[in-house]
């Protein structure tokens, strides 16, 4: 009886630690570009590049980018993608110039960066980050098609957030429970 209430107090707590997970996974987080400050530079190497950056990360709606730069000698420049393969740094869509940059990821899909120092985008000095929408709701308007990294879960029946949410907390339970019944 003790042993039994014992046991669905530390589920009950277990899952109470879950929930925190889950919110603090869903809150908005900012991003510095490259993982340190004064990473927005001609990259010394593919594998030191921005996009590989980009990769080990997952945006979502709503995260912000964050670049430290010095607004003298550089700028951020958002662009098209047209402009971007092309390093086009003639009409950018905003560009920004202070040093100490922010910009929220307010949509879902691919967003590019380039640099608006002279010859620094044709150097590799450019980024494109794909954001997803945590509910999925973008799912179907995503190009280039989001890598397997970018969406979680099953690629079958792409659910809600709602449903994925209950489903992780099952599944949850489901390990609590063999857990502690073994
Ligand atoms: C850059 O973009 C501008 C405006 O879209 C265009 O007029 C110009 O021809 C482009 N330059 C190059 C080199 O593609």
């Amino acid at each position: 009886m003790a042993a039994g209430l014992s046991r669905a107090g530390s589920t009950t707590s277990s899952l109470a630690i879950l929930f925190l997970c889950f919110f603090s996974f869903s809150e908005a987080k900012d991003y510095l570009v490259g993982g340190k400050p004064d990473a927005w530079t001609v990259p010394s190497s593919q594998a030191d590049s921005l996009n590989q950056w980009a990769q080990s990360s997952r945006f979502l709606v709503g995260d912000s980018l964050v670049w430290k730069f010095d607004g003298e000698k550089d700028s951020v420049l958002q662009v098209t993608k047209k402009d971007y393969v092309n390093c086009n740094t003639s009409s950018p869509i905003e560009e920004y110039k202070d040093g100490d940059t922010k910009v929220k990821l307010e949509q879902s899909g691919p967003y590019y960066f380039i640099s608006g120092a002279e010859g620094h985008c044709e150097k590799g000095q450019k980024l494109i980050v794909v954001v997803i929408s945590l509910k999925h709701r973008g799912i179907h308007s995503i190009s280039p098609a989001p890598s397997p990294a970018e969406v979680e879960g099953p690629a079958i029946a792409p659910s809600s957030g709602a449903t994925s949410f209950n489903g992780g907390l099952m599944v949850a339970v489901g390990v609590l429970v063999g857990f502690v019944l073994v």
